[in-house]
């Protein structure tokens, strides 16, 4: 009996020191896996590889570029169907280089380049949360078929040779702790610039013009340099964290399109030291209060319902006070908590396009307190039209809209030169996309 248990015993303490060294090395893992899966928030990579009704991050979601629809793919650890046969280089890769497992170029709808800057460590643990924190899925998303010559993937190896900065983020001591944890979310893994940076005829973002406004084909995204004319300056970084934890702000400004849905998925739920640390990035001069709605732009509220009076209305009016009146006030001023539209950041941008978008598809519409979209009850002139009085009647602007705008914003946005000039004679644009390609790599050499 002794001597069985002086056998037993010291294998047991063995057994049991083995099972504690799995014990620490598991709660390494999940703390990884756990920190992954808050990168993957920060990230927003479930805004296109998660779709609608699907699994989490099955892919599939169509990203709707001016060359045609590109799909996202399944990157949950599927072995047939996703990327769980990925190494963590090749992982990596893909994430910072724009490179798939099998070697073959990534569109950069995958934003690589913003992501470029990640480091090793949230690397790993972004390839932990994927290949441990989130369920395989054997689905097949639909393949993306650009038309000729996009479909040549390797051609954007000579785009990432061009337009691909694979500088790793390197803090800069000149600023602090936080400003540079601002700078690496907000021109990495939080992507802001992938909306708000302008682009060049070759889809890249203009450098030089970093944040400074851009179109995304219908919604715009605005100026969000500290520039106090036409950017942010006049917003305190107490506004701006608000606006990204809830899209809303004292200056009345809401947000609507892909930036509620960037919002709802990723800003919200990232920590208020995050939020904080992108404000500070983004707004070094903190304005403090900054500025409250201007009162001015109201109109007087004219309360003349006489027929007489009603037919002397100009058609936006008309169309404002039957659609728009009864949320937002006669004179824009808001109603019962409801936003007001005068002095309304949103019409104070370079074009009318996110009030027509807002009009066209509504502002957050499935949700209580939201609105739903005019898409089936107006036409793209009464559309033109409304909008129109907004901004010249409420905004005293002279920005104005046209109903061939408003109509292909209700397609989704105009088609980019460079498929037009591709598909005006296939090999000739071809061939004009290398040759520019070219010229564009010998200009940068000579720099
Ligand atoms: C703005 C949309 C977008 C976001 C955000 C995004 N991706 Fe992607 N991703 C794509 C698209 C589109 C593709 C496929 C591109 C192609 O087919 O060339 C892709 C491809 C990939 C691939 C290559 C998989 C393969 O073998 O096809 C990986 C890995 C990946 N993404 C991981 C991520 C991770 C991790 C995140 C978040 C940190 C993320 N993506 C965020 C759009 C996005
Ligand atoms: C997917 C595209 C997209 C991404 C990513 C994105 N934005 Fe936006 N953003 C928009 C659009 C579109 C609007 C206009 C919304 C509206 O007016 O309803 C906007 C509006 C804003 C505004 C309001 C500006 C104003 O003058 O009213 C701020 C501030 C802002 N974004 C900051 C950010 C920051 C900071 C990030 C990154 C952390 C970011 N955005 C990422 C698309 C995007
Ligand atoms: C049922 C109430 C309701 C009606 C009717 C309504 N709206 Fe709205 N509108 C809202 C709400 C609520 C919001 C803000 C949503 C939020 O805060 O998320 C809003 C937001 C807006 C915005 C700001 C969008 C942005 O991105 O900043 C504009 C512009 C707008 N509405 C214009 C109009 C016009 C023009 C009409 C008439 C054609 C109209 N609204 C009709 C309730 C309404």
């Amino acid at each position: 009996m002794g001597k069985r248990w002086r056998k037993v015993l010291p294998l047991a303490a063995v057994l049991l020191a083995m099972n504690s060294s799995i014990a620490v090395a598991s709660a390494d893992q999940s703390e990884l896996i756990k920190r992954g899966e808050y990168l993957a928030i920060a990230g927003d990579c479930g805004a296109c590889h998660s779709d609608e009704g699907k699994a989490a991050f099955s892919g599939g979601h169509p990203i709707v570029s001016p060359l045609g629809t590109i799909y996202s793919t399944n990157i949950t650890p599927s072995l047939s169907a996703g990327i769980g046969n990925y190494t963590e280089q090749q992982f990596a890769d893909a994430l910072r280089k724009g490179v798939r497992g099998d070697g073959s170029q990534l569109y950069p709808a995958m934003p690589y380049t913003a992501y470029a800057t990640l480091t090793d460590e949230d690397v790993s643990a972004l390839y932990a949360y994927f290949m441990h924190g989130v369920k395989a899925v054997d689905t097949h998303p639909q393949a993306t078929a650009l038309p000729f010559p996009f479909n040549l993937r390797f051609s954007m190896a000579a785009w990432n040779l061009l337009f691909l900065n694979e500088k790793p983020f390197t803090p800069d001591s000149a600023h602090s702790a936080e400003w540079n944890r601002g700078a690496y979310l907000v021109n990495g893994l939080a992507h802001c610039s992938t909306c708000h940076t302008p682009r060049n005829f070759l889809m890249a973002e203009k450098q030089d013009q970093a944040l400074s406004g851009a179109s995304l084909g219908t919604w715009y995204a605005p100026n969000i340099t500290p520039d106090s004319q036409h950017g942010i300056g006049n917003w305190s970084r107490q506004m701006l964290a608000e606006y990204l934890m809830t899209g809303h702000t004292s200056n009345g400004a809401t947000a609507g399109g892909p930036m509620l849905e960037a919002i709802d998925k990723s800003f919200s739920r990232m920590t208020p030291e995050d939020i904080n640390a992108m404000a500070a990035y983004l707004l070094p001069d903190d304005k403090q209060h900054g500025t409250a709605p201007s009162p001015e732009g109201l109109t007087p509220v004219r309360g003349d319902d006489t027929p007489q009076a009603l037919s002397k209305l100009s058609r936006g009016e008309s169309i404002y006070r039957n659609n728009c009146a009864s949320c937002h006030n006669l004179a824009g001023a808001g109603l019962n908590g409801l936003p007001a539209l005068a002095g309304n950041p949103v019409l104070d941008k370079p074009n009318a396009d996110n009030v027509a978008m807002a009009v066209l598809d509504g502002v957050w519409p499935e949700h209580r307190q939201g609105m739903i979209g005019f898409r089936h009850e107006l036409n793209d002139s009464q559309i033109a039209d409304v909008t129109n009085y907004l901004m010249s009647d409420i905004a005293h602007r002279n920005v104005q809209i046209s109903a061939e705008r408003v109509a292909e914003l209700r397609q989704g946005g105009a088609t980019s030169p460079l498929l037009l000039m591709a598909r005006g004679g296939m090999i000739a644009g071809a061939v004009v996309v290398v040759i520019l390609l070219m010229w564009l790599l010998w200009r940068r050499r000579h720099q």
